[in-house]
């Protein structure tokens, strides 16, 4: 992906946020199906993103949280878009919720930008260029061992599902694009997701693979790719992590349930 094609991402997902904040304020809240909440604000920000998307690569599928859309996650390049990661956080007030578009060229996650406006972060990756916070490049460092006084990331549904034995501290800051996000800067060792859905998670890989990370499954086998993981479906357990610790963590986690 080119400069242009990159600036073009970044201020999507700047201009999605700052649209995000400017609903803050007067919120009207719904609930879906899964049981989560969901609001006007995260619908706008879909829709501006998706435009945005359409305009510059006219020919390419494109899947959301909010307005699902293609279901084709084969086609050459497929966008990811979680217009509002952390949803509960954004309405309760809290300053961790972040904007993500991300995509997948042949299964591959190849480019992602999670944009957390109150915290003004910003994350890309894009392949073969390197990951960036603010700019400034961002790199995970090697990784032995898990000690006592490491911060491991949970989503919910890992808190519930998931086991892990080792010595660890646990968290779940309420948005899992997040947990990626401070995977790269050391702050996590590994994060855990479990019954998860492509957008949660596509944006999040292709930054923390940038950065030196690998998703893996609980056999802690690396995932080369997310070809065949559909986009309506929620899928098995992944470690992100750096490559010795995503092995390490996957041989001591207990699934406890399976995706519904
Ligand atoms: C959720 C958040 C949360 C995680 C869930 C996600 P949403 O995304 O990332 O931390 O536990 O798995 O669905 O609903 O706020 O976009
Ligand atoms: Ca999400
Ligand atoms: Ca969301």
């Amino acid at each position: 992906m080119n400069h242009e094609d990159r600036q073009f991402l970044i201020n999507l997902a700047h201009q999605a946020g700052e649209l995000a904040r400017r609903h803050s304020d007067k919120l009207q809240i719904g609930g879906k199906a899964d049981g989560s909440l969901v609001t006007d604000a995260d619908i706008e920000v879909e829709k501006l993103i998706r435009a945005g998307l359409r305009e510059r690569w006219p020919d390419e599928a494109i899947v959301g949280e909010e307005m699902v859309g293609s279901t084709d996650t084969d086609t050459n390049n497929v966008w990811y878009i979680d217009p509002i990661d952390g949803t509960h956080n954004f309405i309760g007030g809290l300053p961790l919720w972040a904007v993500c578009i991300g995509r997948c060229t042949q299964g591959v996650p190849t480019a992602g930008v999670i944009y957390a406006p109150v915290l003004g972060l910003t994350w890309t990756g894009f392949a073969g260029q390197g990951a960036y916070l603010n700019g400034a490049p961002a790199s995970i460092p090697a990784c032995e061992e898990i000690v006592r006084s490491d911060m491991i990331a949970f989503t919910t549904e890992a808190t519930s599902d998931l086991q892990l034995e080792l010595p660890h501290s646990q968290r779940n800051l309420g948005s899992g694009a997040l947990h990626c996000g401070y995977l790269t800067t050391g702050a996590f060792k590994a994060c855990l997701f479990s019954n998860w859905l492509m957008w949660d998670v596509v944006p999040g890989l292709a930054i923390a693979a940038e950065a030196g990370a690998t998703a893996y499954n609980l056999a802690g086998q690396p995932l080369p790719t997310l070809t065949g993981f559909t986009a309506r479906d929620r899928h098995e357990p992944i470690i992100v992590a750096a490559p010795r610790c995503g092995e390490l963590v996957a041989a001591h986690t207990t699934q406890l349930r399976q995706p519904t």
